[in-house]
C-alpha cells in the first residue's frame, strides 16, 4: 500500500484528483468506481476544474457507483444517483449513457444485485475504485459483520450509519434503512483502489483498518489483502499510521 499524507482536506482532494486524472489521461476509456459521501466532494470539484481547463477528458470513461439507497428514485435529492449528478456528472463532459448505478427501486432486489455484478463484469471490471470509509470501518455499505459478503447485496444500515447520514436528510427517520452495495469481492476485484480519508474522527477507523487484524468486523481491513491500494489522507485521519 502507498500512503500519501495531505496537509488538509483541500490537499487530499487535489492529490486524489491528480491520481484519477492520471488514470483517465493514460487510459481514456477507464472504468471508474465512484463513491458518494462528504469525503470525495472536494476531489470531484477539483476534477471538474481540471475538466473545465481542458486538462482531462471524461468523454470515454465509464463509471459504476458503489451503492444506492433502497426506496429512493434516482431523482430524489438524497439518492446517490442525484448526488453524483449534482456533484460531478452534470459538470463534466461524461457520456450519461455510460454511468451505472444499482437501482434501489428495482422490484426484485436480488435480481438487481446479480444484474449489477454482471454489468461490472461486462464493462471489463473496475480500473480504479474510489473509497471513503465509515467511522465503523465500512466501505461502500459493507457494514461490520460476521463474514465478508463477496457480491453485490442488500444491506440493513447500522444505526450509527443512519445517524451519520442523517445530516443530508431532514431527520434520521428519513434515512432509508436499507441499501444495495457492491460486495467486498466486487470492490477487491478492482485493479487499483484509491482510499480517501480526512478528519480526526476517521483516525480510529483508519488505524483499525490498516494497522489492525483483517476482520469482517472492520470491513476496510480487507484492503490489506489488495495488491494495489493508494491511501490519501490528511494528517488528522492518518494520525494512527504515521
Ligand atoms: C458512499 C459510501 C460510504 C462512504 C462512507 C464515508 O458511497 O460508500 O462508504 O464512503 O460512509 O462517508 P463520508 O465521506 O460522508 O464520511
Amino acid at each position: 500500500m502507498r500512503i500519501y499524507v495531505a496537509e488538509d482536506y483541500k490537499d487530499m482532494s487535489r492529490q486524489a484528483a491528480a491520481i484519477l486524472s492520471a488514470q483517465v489521461i493514460l487510459y481514456p476509456n477507464s472504468v471508474l468506481g465512484l463513491a458518494t459521501g462528504s469525503t470525495p466532494v472536494g476531489m470531484y470539484q477539483e476534477l471538474i476544474d481540471r475538466c473545465n481547463r481542458g486538462e482531462v477528458d471524461f468523454s470515454q470513461v465509464r463509471t459504476v457507483n458503489l451503492d444506492e439507497y433502497i426506496g429512493l428514485p434516482s431523482t430524489h435529492p438524497q439518492s446517490y444517483h442525484h448526488f453524483m449528478q449534482s456533484n460531478f456528472f452534470n459538470h463534466i463532459n461524461i457520456d450519461f449513457s455510460q454511468i451505472y448505478f444499482p437501482d434501489g427501486m428495482a422490484k426484485d432486489l436480488e435480481d438487481e444485485c446479480r444484474r449489477y455484478d454482471e454489468c461490472i463484469t461486462n464493462l471489463g471490471g473496475v480500473d480504479i475504485q474510489v473509497l471513503g470509509m465509515g467511522h465503523n470501518g465500512h466501505i461502500g455499505f459493507n457494514e461490520p459483520a460476521e463474514f465478508f459478503t463477496v457480491e453485490t447485496h442488500v444491506v440493513a444500515l447500522q444505526e450509527s450509519t443512519r445517524v451519520a447520514n442523517a445530516r443530508f436528510f431532514d431527520c434520521k427517520e428519513e434515512v432509508p434503512g436499507q441499501a444495495i452495495t457492491m460486495g467486498i469481492g466486487s470492490i477487491m476485484q478492482a485493479e487499483k483502489i484509491l482510499v480517501i480519508v480526512n478528519g480526526s474522527d476517521k483516525a480510529k477507523a483508519v488505524q483499525a483498518a490498516f494497522a489492525g487484524p483483517v476482520t469482517p468486523q472492520v470491513p476496510a481491513s480487507v484492503l490489506q489483502l489488495h495488491r494495489n491500494v493508494i491511501l490519501v489522507g490528511d494528517r488528522e485521519a492518518l494520525n494512527g499510521l504515521l
